[in-house]
């Protein structure tokens, strides 16, 4: 193939990018959007605070945008994220408990069904191990309603949205390590118990090469059965080119690894302001690191 997308769909992939409502009115950005990527993410559209910025009040104006342009471009969804300890719109932020619990759960349904039939998979829980070698879950408002609330919220959005695959979605987690492991043994035993889940995303924001253990990690997490896909890649450092063919090299050596998603189009659009870490430069020229990914797509 010659773009992203075309290139990973001859092998049965997706290549999708982070997409903010408010540049859908650049045409720079969306010719690069709409010739390169088949799979979009809203970057901070379907946060909570975005959703459900009242409670009870749920606001998808934004958000909605970029599910038209997907549809009109023929690109799939993957939506972010129903829960999550960031991004909580502040009457949330101040709840606990049960009260908290059924807000939680309230949102989760009613943002899931808002967007039925139109999602290919939702983090339904981002971020919730804790960071460092005690492989636990990480402190809260939302883990303070219980350790099952990850479980319920699977079931939750299952029943608002039968046809979108589940995931849980994490950074710091690309290699074999105590956090990692400690999602692994979360969906072990949910595959044990029949908790709906059916993929795990690696962000892989990367600082130079994947870990060596990267494409082994990838693997155990599919063994158990679930879908897994690199959700949120982007990498700085100056072996950016050969580092995002790596990840490549990993995903297509994965039956199980659906897709990669970049965290954004140019450089200009990163969160990771500096660094550069993204395919395409801030002038929306094609970057070294373009054109090792592309090849590496291409690559037997
Ligand atoms: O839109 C408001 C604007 O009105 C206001 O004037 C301005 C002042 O701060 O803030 C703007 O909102 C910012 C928003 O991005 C949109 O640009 C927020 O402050 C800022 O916090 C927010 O950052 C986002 C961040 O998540 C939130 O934690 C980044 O764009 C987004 O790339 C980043 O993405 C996360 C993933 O969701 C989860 N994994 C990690 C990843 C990187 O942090």
């Amino acid at each position: 193939g010659t773009t992203l997308g075309a290139s990973a769909a001859e092998k049965g992939r997706y290549f999708g990018t982070a997409v903010a409502a408010g540049k859908l009115s650049n045409s720079q950005y969306t010719t690069i959007l709409d010739r390169e990527f088949n799979m979009i993410t809203p970057e901070n559209e379907m946060k909570w605070d975005a959703t459900e910025p009242t409670q009870g009040q749920f606001r998808y104006t934004s958000a909605d945008q970029i599910v038209s342009h997907a549809q009109a471009h023929g690109q799939r969804m993957r939506g972010h994220a129903l829960l999550w300890y960031q991004q909580e719109p502040g009457w949330a932020q101040s709840m606990s408990g049960s009260a908290l619990r059924s807000a939680m759960m309230n949102h989760v349904s009613t943002v899931a069904a808002h967007y039925k039939g139109k999602i290919y998979a939702w983090d339904v829980v981002n971020e919730a191990f804790a960071d460092g070698g005690g492989g636990g879950r990480r402190d809260s408002n939302l883990q303070r309603t219980g350790n099952d609330w990850i479980e319920v919220a699977f079931k939750t959005a299952r029943a608002a949205d039968p046809g979108a695959k589940l995931c849980y979605n994490d950074y710091n987690t690309d290699g074999i390590n105590a956090k990692s492991t400690g999602v692994y043994n979360m969906v072990k035993d949910f595959k044990a118990r029949g908790v709906p889940i059916d993929c795990v995303g690696f962000q892989s924001h990367l600082g130079g090469l994947p870990p060596s253990d990267y494409q082994a990690n990838l693997q155990r997490f599919a063994d158990l059965g679930v879908e897994v896909q690199i959700t949120e890649l982007d990498i700085s450092g100056s072996n950016q080119a050969t580092a995002y063919a790596n990840v490549v090299k990993a995903c297509l050596a994965v039956s199980r690894c659906a897709g990669i998603t970049v965290w954004g189009i140019r450089d200009s659009d990163s969160w990771r302001t500096g660094e550069n870490p993204l395919l395409f430069d801030s002038n929306g020229n094609k970057k070294a690191a373009y054109t090792s990914t592309l090849n590496a797509l291409n690559g037997p």
